[in-house]
C-alpha cells in the first residue's frame, strides 16, 4: 500500500493535536497503518533542537538562527521518522511542517521568503506533503481556547501582533499554495471537524 504524508497547520490552540488524535483513532479502527509525529521534534536529535528553539531563556536567538534550527530539525526528522514510515507504506500525520516556517518565520518574524525556501529546499523537493490541512481558527480565538500563552514558550510569548501576522500569513499561503493546502473550518465541535477531515482525505483518495 502507498503511504501518504499529511501535515497539519494552524495557530497555537487551533486544535491540531486533538484532530490528529481523533484521526489516528479512526485509522486504528480501520486498520490503516500510520505514524503520528510532530515538528519541531519527532526524533531524538530534533527533540533536542526543539528544546533550544522554544526555551524561553533563549531571548538572544536571532530570527535567522531560529529559522535554520527549524530547518535542521526538519531534515533530521525526515530521515529518522518520516521517510522510514512512508517507505513502510504508512500514513504519516505530522503536526506542523514547512508552512509553519513560512507563516511564523516568514510572515511572523518578517524573514525573506527566498531565504526560507532555500534553507527548506531539501524538504520541499523531496518531501512535499501529499496534503496540508490548515485548521482555520484566528489566533485570538485559538489562544482563548488554550487559556492564554505559555510563559515558558518563546514562540507563544511573541505577542498578539505576531500571532495575528502568522494567522494572516497562513491565509496568504492558502492562496499561494492552493494545490497543497486546504482550510478546515473548525468552528464546530471537535467531532464535526474530525468528520470534515475524514471526508477530505477520502475525497482525495488518501484513505479508503
Ligand atoms: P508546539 O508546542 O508544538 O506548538 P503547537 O502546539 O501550537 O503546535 O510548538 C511549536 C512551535 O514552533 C509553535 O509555536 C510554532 C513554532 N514553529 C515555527 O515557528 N516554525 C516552524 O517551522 C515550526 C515547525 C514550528
Amino acid at each position: 500500500m502507498k503511504g501518504a504524508f499529511i501535515t497539519f497547520e494552524g495557530c497555537e490552540g487551533a486544535g491540531k493535536s486533538t484532530q490528529i488524535r481523533l484521526l489516528a483513532e479512526y485509522l486504528s479502527k480501520n486498520k490503516i497503518p500510520y505514524t503520528v509525529t510532530r515538528e519541531p521534534g519527532g526524533t531524538k536529535i530534533s527533540e533536542s533542537i526543539r528544546e533550544i528553539i522554544l526555551d524561553g531563556k533563549n531571548t538572544a536567538m536571532t530570527d535567522e538562527c531560529e529559522a535554520l534550527l527549524y530547518a535542521a530539525a526538519r531534515v533530521q526528522h525526515l530521515a529518522d521518522t518520516v521517510k522510514p514510515a512512508l517507505d513502510r507504506g504508512e500514513i504519516v500525520l505530522c503536526d506542523r511542517y514547512i508552512f509553519s516556517s513560512f507563516a511564523y518565520q516568514g510572515y511572523g518574524r518578517g524573514l525573506d521568503m527566498t531565504f526560507l525556501k532555500e534553507i527548506n529546499r531539501y524538504a520541499m523537493e523531496k518531501f512535499m506533503p501529499d496534503l496540508t490541512l490548515f485548521l482555520d481558527l484566528p489566533a485570538v480565538n485559538a489562544f482563548a481556547r488554550k487559556h492564554g500563552a505559555d510563559k515558558n514558550d518563546r514562540i507563544e510569548q511573541a505577542g498578539e501582533a505576531f500571532h495575528n501576522r502568522v494567522y494572516n500569513g497562513y491565509k496568504s499561503l492558502l492562496n499561494e499554495y492552493r494545490e497543497n493546502i486546504l482550510p478546515v473550518d473548525c468552528s464546530g465541535t471537535k467531532f464535526e471537524t474530525n468528520e470534515k477531515i475524514i471526508q477530505i482525505l477520502r475525497s482525495r483518495g488518501l484513505i479508503s
